[in-house]
């Protein structure tokens, strides 16, 4: 419905109508405790966006925000607006959020330990206002991605080891169907093998459509699936850009990601062969 795309642009952030979300100057705040200053951020439809940032920076608030789960944590959004497809979200109640068709998968792979994988996996359909042939659609295509939850459905979920955990956490917010997956922290905790399993899997999802929001401390592993990153530094967005771009500068390295393995290095040197988009303008005489 919006209006805004009339005048096609080359740049990246020209295609407004298509914009899957679009965060703007969005402060929050925990009582006195100033947690998000002025964040301004985008995920095109189709996007992988990583959001990066040590601990503290503000990157789970900014989840919750955008999934209106801020109030049970004592939080509220200050300022700002949230779109989403178009559309002012930043007043939904938490399950009007599912059903515009954003779920979040938060910190800390939490799954209903007592319940069965089954039951797990039916609680995470609850908001979505598919119907029951779409539900068992969603279901399918969960077991396909993660077949060792089809293989422990009638087990409790507090037994599964923490990568399966992670999956069924992924999974269980995969069966709203949504439209943005937001991913707080999928490979904290877990054994390289597993991380590499993760991110093959987010980059699956998003290969059958799904945009996604992946925030990370593990930045090699986020600029490997990012095509764009925001670096978050104490509430506000300090950095910006093509993720290969920002996994090769020295700078960003050294202030904002750590040390960073020697495969994301080679990577970004690799993606850098291709001329990088943020100097894309020259071209326009
Ligand atoms: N429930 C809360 N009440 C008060 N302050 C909070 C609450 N949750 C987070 N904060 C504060 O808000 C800021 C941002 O925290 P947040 O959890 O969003 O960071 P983060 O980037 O996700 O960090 P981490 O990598 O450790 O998960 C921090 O200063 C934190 O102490
Ligand atoms: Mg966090």
């Amino acid at each position: 419905m919006a209006d805004s795309d009339h005048h096609a642009d080359q740049s990246p952030h020209a295609d407004r109508t298509h914009q899957a979300l679009s965060v703007r100057d969005a402060c929050v705040g925990y009582g006195p405790v100033r947690a998000l200053r002025h964040v301004t951020l985008d995920v095109p439809e189709g996007a992988v966006v990583a959001v990066l940032g040590g601990n503290g920076a503000g990157k789970s608030t900014l989840l919750r925000a955008l999934s209106r789960t801020l109030s049970f944590h004592g939080g509220a959004l200050t300022s700002g607006t949230i779109r989403f497809a178009g559309r002012r979200v930043d007043g939904l109640r938490p399950e009007r959020v599912v059903a515009a068709g954003i779920s979040q998968v938060p910190e800390g792979r939490r799954v209903f330990a007592r319940m069965t994988v089954a039951d797990n996996l039916r609680a995470g359909a609850l908001g979505s206002t598919g119907s029951r042939a779409a539900k068992a659609g969603a279901l399918a295509r969960v077991h396909e991605l993660f077949p060792v939850l089809a293989d422990r459905a009638g087990q409790r979920a507090g037994l599964l080891s923490g990568g399966e955990q992670q999956m069924l956490a992924v999974a269980r917010a995969l069966m709203a169907a949504p439209r943005l997956l937001l991913l707080d922290e999928p490979s904290l905790g877990l054994a390289p093998l597993m991380a590499a399993r993760i991110a093959d899997t987010i980059r699956e999802i998003n290969a059958q459509g799904t945009s996604v929001l992946l925030v990370e401390q593990n930045a090699a592993l986020a600029l490997r699936l990012a095509s764009y990153a925001y670096v978050l530094d104490v509430g506000e967005v300090a950095l910006e850009g093509p993720a290969a771009e920002l996994a090769a500068s020295d700078e960003v390295r050294r202030r904002y990601l750590g040390v960073v393995d020697e495969t994301a290095a080679a990577d970004a040197t690799r993606a850098l062969d291709t001329p990088p988009s943020l100097r894309r303008w020259e071209a326009d005489r």
